[in-house]
């Protein structure tokens, strides 16, 4: 891709094709992919005004009952900045998480494990960037959970996390995993990431630092998108 953005460093990215994953032999091209240059669209959008947010919006403790009653599982709070991969901090930019309850069960129709949902958790947030990158979460530990794979797989506690960053062209989306969680090693899902320190880069460390005494645990994820170049958008300097 030309344009404004660094290509992508596809060595830091799972395949598409990895057979201990099993959807993914049917999910990934079976043809070579054909390369588009960046157009505006890419390059540029999308922008989101702080009025799409509301104040629970990133606090998944409470939102689902929009406070009425606190979900069941273990505090954490889950908090980082946005970069990119030249360290410039990624402001106002959404980031979606969305997870597994303390048992390890999704709200969702095609979710049909044994564990049970909980009448106060929906699982979904969102919130913005400020102008340093910085994001944050209060959410409960997601809990492991068993998939149909090779018989006996089991997910690590893992949230999901969308980030759009200044352009599509940015996009990440990607899984964020708990320091210690012996279950990793294990993870046909974890394991497509190749290289053993970028698997690391999705382990959040405990940060006992941002915890809140009685009352919740921190985890610390910093997220890297990929690097844009100096350009000049509505008369205001981007990039390097
Ligand atoms: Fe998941």
């Amino acid at each position: 891709m030309s344009g404004t953005l660094i290509p992508r460093d596809r060595t830091a990215h799972p395949e598409p094709y990895d057979p201990g994953y099993k959807t993914s032999v049917v999910r990934s091209p079976r043809n070579a992919l054909l390369s588009l240059d960046a157009t505006v669209t890419e390059n540029t959008g999308p922008t989101f005004g702080h009025d799409l947010i509301g104040p629970l919006d990133n606090n998944l403790i409470l939102n689902f009952t929009q406070g009425k009653a606190p979900a069941v599982g273990e505090r954490i709070r889950m908090h980082g900045r946005v970069i990119d991969e030249t360290g410039r901090a990624v402001p106002n930019t959404l980031v979606e998480i969305w997870q597994a309850n303390a048992g390890g069960r999704y709200r969702h129709i095609r979710d049909t494990y044994f564990a049970p949902l909980d009448p106060n958790f929906g699982g979904c947030g969102r919130t913005l960037t400020d102008d340093e990158g910085y994001y944050e979460f209060l959410t409960i530990r997601p809990g492991a959970y068993p998939w149909p794979n090779r018989g006996n797989d089991w997910r690590p506690m893992h949230i999901h996390v969308s980030v759009f960053g200044s352009g599509f062209g940015q996009r990440l989306i990607t899984q964020m995993y708990f320091q210690g969680d012996p279950l990793i090693d294990l993870c046909p899902i974890a394991h497509t990431v190749k290289d053993r320190g970028q698997l690391d880069s999705l382990v959040a460390p405990l940060d006992m630092a941002g915890s809140r005494p009685m009352d919740y645990l921190a985890y610390k994820f910093d997220i890297v998108l990929r690097g844009r170049r100096q350009t000049m958008f509505e008369n205001r300097p981007e990039g390097l």
